[in-house]
C-alpha cells in the first residue's frame, strides 16, 4: 500500500469526551489519506470489479454549541475505487461554506438540531429549521460523473471528485439550483434516463417542492407540493412514469414550533399520506385526463396507516398500481424506557430496535385511489440498497443493515429477495461495524445480482478498518476480499457507487454534451 496524508485537521473535542457518537467505533478522523494499492488482507480483488464507492458521514472536529447530535458533525467522504484487481482509498472533508467558516473561527458557529435558535454565532444559516449548520454530510450520489453531497434538513449540494475527493464548489444547476430551500438529502438519479429527481422542505408554505434535473444538468421541472403544514421527510421513491413524496404523521409540534421550539411528534391519529406525482406534473397547470381517469398532471394523494419511513428502497408500476418499498417504523416515536445509558435513551430513535424497522410494501391503485400495504420482512433492517440499475423498476433484491440492539450501529447485513421472502443474514462479527452497503454490479453483469456487495466496517478488535466485498449473491461465503485502510474510520452510513465506465465516460470526451449523447 503507498500512503500519503494529505491533510491534517485540529479536532477541538474534549481529550475526555464521552459523546458515544464521537467516541469508540464513531471516533472522527482528523487525517486525509491517499493510499495506493490497497493491501488485500484476505482473498483477491476481482478483476471485473470497476468503480468507486464513495460513503458520507459525520466526522466532527468541534464540539457543539451545546448538545451534539450525530447527524450535525462535519462531512466526510470515503472513497475506495477498484479497477484491474486493484484498489485505492481517499477520504477528504467536503469544505462547505459552513466548514469552512467553522474552521476560520475555530469552533462551531451554528445551533443543531437539539439546540435553541438563540445560540447562534453566525448571521445566516440553512435548514428546513433554518440557522443549521450545512456539512452536506448526509448522503452522496453521483450525477454526471460528479459526486453531489447533501444534507437531510436540505442545504446546498457540492460537488466533488469522486477520484480525489476534492471539494469542487456548489452545484448551480446552470444557474437554476433552489437556493432559497436548498435540497433534501436522497435526490434520486435515474440511470435510465440521466435525470436527477429531488425535493426539498422548509417551514413555510407551500412547505414541499419536487423537481427534475435532466441529463444536461438543467433545472428543468420545479413545482410546488403543499402540505398541511411543516412536515419532515427524508426520502423519496420513483418510477419510470413517477415521483413518490411523502407525508408522514411525525412532524414539529404546531404549537410548539409558534414558540420557535423544534419538537417532533408522532400524530398518531393521521394517517401517513403519499404523493404520487407524474415525473413532469404536479403544476397547477396540468389538468389533463388520462386513461385512467387521473389527471396525468396532478399530485395523486393516497393514504396509509401512520408510520415514519427513514428510507425507501425502490418504486415500481405493476399495472394501475405503484408498488413502493420502504422500512416501515413500527414506533416512530419510542418512548423512554429507563434502560441502557443516558446517551442510548438520549438517542433512542436512532436505534432500529427501538424504532422496529422492517421492510414494507405499500401498493397505491392509481384507478380506485385505494392503498394496500403488507410486511415484507419479521427482520428489522434499515439503509437498504439496491442494483441502481434497478432504479423504478421491478427489482427483487435489496441489501440493507441490521443494527446493534440500543445504538446506531449496524452490525450486519441481510440480502432481502422481495419477490420469495427469502433472506440471507450476515453478522460483521462482534464489535465489527459496517456501513451502508452498495451493491456494485459486475462488468459485464447478466442479472440483477450479478456483482458485488461493498461496504467499510470500523473493527474495535483490530483497531482498524477495512473495506469488504461480497459476491452480492452469495452473501454468506463471506468477502471475497478484504482490503486494509490506512487507518480505522468511524462508522458510518450513506453510500453510493458508480461504474468506472460511467466516470470515465464524463473524463474522456470533451465536452458534457458528448457524454450524454448529443
Ligand atoms: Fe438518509
Amino acid at each position: 500500500m503507498d500512503v500519503e496524508v494529505v491533510g491534517k485537521f485540529l479536532s477541538t473535542l474534549p481529550e475526555d469526551d464521552d459523546h458515544p457518537y464521537r467516541t469508540g467505533p464513531w471516533r472522527p478522523q482528523t487525517t486525509e489519506w491517499r493510499a495506493d494499492n490497497l493491501t488485500v488482507v484476505e482473498g483477491e480483488i476481482p478483476a471485473d470489479l470497476d468503480g468507486i464507492y464513495l460513503r458520507n458521514t459525520e466526522n466532527p472536529l468541534h464540539p457543539a454549541l451545546k448538545f451534539y447530535h450525530p447527524f450535525e458533525g462535519d462531512g466526510m467522504l470515503q472513497i475506495v475505487g477498484f479497477r484491474d484487481g486493484k484498489a485505492f482509498y481517499r477520504n477528504r472533508f467536503v469544505r462547505t461554506e459552513a466548514f469552512e467558516a467553522e474552521q476560520e473561527a475555530g469552533g462551531s458557529l451554528w445551533p443543531g438540531i437539539a439546540e435553541p435558535l438563540s445560540l447562534a454565532k453566525a448571521d445566516h444559516g440553512w435548514g428546513a429549521r433554518t440557522m443549521l449548520k450545512d456539512a452536506s454530510s448526509t448522503d452522496v450520489v453521483v450525477h454526471r460523473g460528479n459526486a453531489l453531497t447533501s444534507f437531510y434538513q436540505c442545504g446546498d449540494l457540492y460537488r466533488v471528485d469522486p477520484y480525489s475527493g476534492e471539494t469542487k464548489g456548489k452545484e448551480d444547476w446552470n444557474g437554476g439550483f433552489p437556493y432559497a430551500c436548498g435540497v433534501s438529502a436522497h435526490p434520486k438519479v435515474d440511470e435510465r434516463t440521466g435525470e436527477m429527481l429531488f425535493f426539498n422542505y422548509s417551514k413555510k408554505a407551500p412547505y414541499m417542492h419536487y423537481g427534475v434535473v435532466d441529463k444536461n444538468n438543467d433545472l428543468v421541472h420545479y413545482v410546488d407540493v403543499p402540505l398541511p403544514g411543516p412536515r419532515l421527510p427524508h426520502d423519496m421513491a420513483f418510477t419510470r412514469n413517477y415521483a413518490i413524496l411523502n407525508d408522514f404523521p411525525l412532524f414539529w409540534e404546531p404549537e410548539l414550533l409558534e414558540r420557535d421550539l423544534h419538537v417532533a411528534r408522532l400524530h398518531r391519529e393521521m394517517p401517513s399520506r403519499f404523493a404520487v406525482i407524474p415525473r413532469r406534473g404536479g403544476s397547477s397547470g396540468g389538468q389533463e385526463r388520462s386513461d385512467r381517469g387521473i389527471g396525468v398532471g396532478e399530485v395523486m394523494w393516497f393514504e396509509a396507516d401512520p408510520t415514519f419511513v427513514l428510507h425507501f428502497t425502490n418504486a415500481y408500476e405493476d399495472g394501475d398500481e405503484i408498488v413502493l418499498d420502504g422500512f416501515y417504523q413500527g414506533e416512530p416515536e419510542p418512548g423512554d424506557d429507563g434502560t441502557g445509558t443516558k446517551w442510548q435513551r438520549a438517542f433512542r430513535f436512532l436505534a432500529l430496535d427501538r424504532m422496529q424497522t422492517r421492510l414494507h410494501r405499500w401498493r397505491f391503485n392509481l384507478r380506485t385511489g385505494e392503498t394496500r400495504e403488507e410486511p415484507l420482512s419479521e427482520n428489522i433492517s434499515e439503509f437498504g440498497m439496491i442494483n441502481a440499475t434497478y432504479g423504478g423498476e421491478p427489482y427483487r433484491y435489496a441489501y440493507a443493515a441490521t443494527g446493534k440492539p440500543g445504538w446506531f450501529l449496524f452490525d450486519g447485513l441481510i440480502r432481502h429477495d422481495v419477490v420469495t421472502g427469502n433472506e440471507e443474514h450476515i453478522s460483521f462479527g462482534e464489535g465489527v461495524y459496517g456501513s451502508e452497503t452498495a451493491m456494485a454490479p459486475r462488468v459485464g453483469s447478466r442479472g440483477e445480482d450479478d456483482g458485488y456487495l461493498v461496504t467499510l466496517t470500523t473493527d474495535m478488535n483490530a483497531d482498524a478498518s477495512y473495506c469488504l466485498v461480497f459476491d452480492a449473491a452469495r452473501i454468506t461465503d463471506g468477502p471475497v476480499c478484504k482490503l486494509q485502510l490506512p487507518e480505522r474510520i468511524s462508522s458510518g452510513t450513506h453510500s453510493t457507487w458508480v461504474a468506472g465506465s460511467e466516470v470515465r465516460r464524463w473524463r474522456e470526451t470533451d465536452s458534457a454534451a458528448q457524454a450524454v449523447g448529443l
